[in-house]
């Protein structure tokens, strides 16, 4: 019988097979015809802490992994100010293949990837889920029934909202996108002050 870390590997795998071959999506042919690749998620499959941003841009759809651009180096430091690495968390997307131009997601992109989100969830089992800008932040929110405290990113960042998950409590904290932060002074101080209590919650 496979072990519990196999079984995860495993289960991760087929996520990406089935996402390497969604030939449903609108982005699909996009994806083949500019020769790049889907951005499944990267981290440990153990992570206490799921990370989870908008979708793919540019440089994630060239090589393949999340927040490798300018707004994953902001990720990084915040993540280095609370002492994580990233093996130690798990980061991904809603959207798994890259909208073009770097518009937004639109909602039937979302109601298709979701599922593969919802799996990556109940495979890692993380214990806080950390919202990256408002699409993922009101996904969460709704998926695990926290429509009533739904209210916009500039009055919710930062705060922890207690869940129940199949496999147990989860927080779900949201935040600002670090995209945010490359433009906007302020908000990369509020991102650091809001990392600040991921510390806390993690250390809780
Ligand atoms: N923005 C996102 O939301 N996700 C990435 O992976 C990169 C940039």
């Amino acid at each position: 019988m496979m072990n519990d870390k196999d079984k995860r590997k495993e289960l991760l795998r087929e996520i990406k097979d089935e996402v390497i071959n969604l030939k449903e999506s609108p982005l699909y042919e996009e994806r083949t015809k500019n020769k790049v690749f889907p951005v499944i998620g990267e981290g440990s499959h153990y992570a206490k802490v799921m990370f989870i941003g908008e979708a793919p841009g540019k440089n994630e759809a060239a090589t393949g992994r999340p927040f490798c651009g300018a707004a994953g180096k902001v990720l990084d430091d915040l993540l280095s100010s609370v002492s994580l690495a990233r093996s130690d968390v798990y980061v991904t997307n809603i959207v798994k293949d890259r909208p073009s131009l770097n518009r937004d997601p639109s909602p039937g992109e979302i109601e298709m990837y979701a599922p593969f989100l919802d799996r990556q969830i109940v495979i890692i089992k993380p214990k806080v889920i950390a919202t990256l800008g408002r699409f993922s932040m009101e996904y969460i929110m709704k998926k695990f029934g926290l429509s009533s405290q739904l209210k916009p990113i500039s009055q919710i960042h930062g705060h922890v909202f207690k869940a129940e998950a199949d496999y147990g409590m989860v927080k779900i904290l949201p935040l600002y996108h670090p995209a945010v932060a490359l433009y906007n002074n302020s908000e990369l101080e509020t991102l650091k002050k809001d990392f600040k209590s991921l510390g806390d919650t993690i250390s809780q």
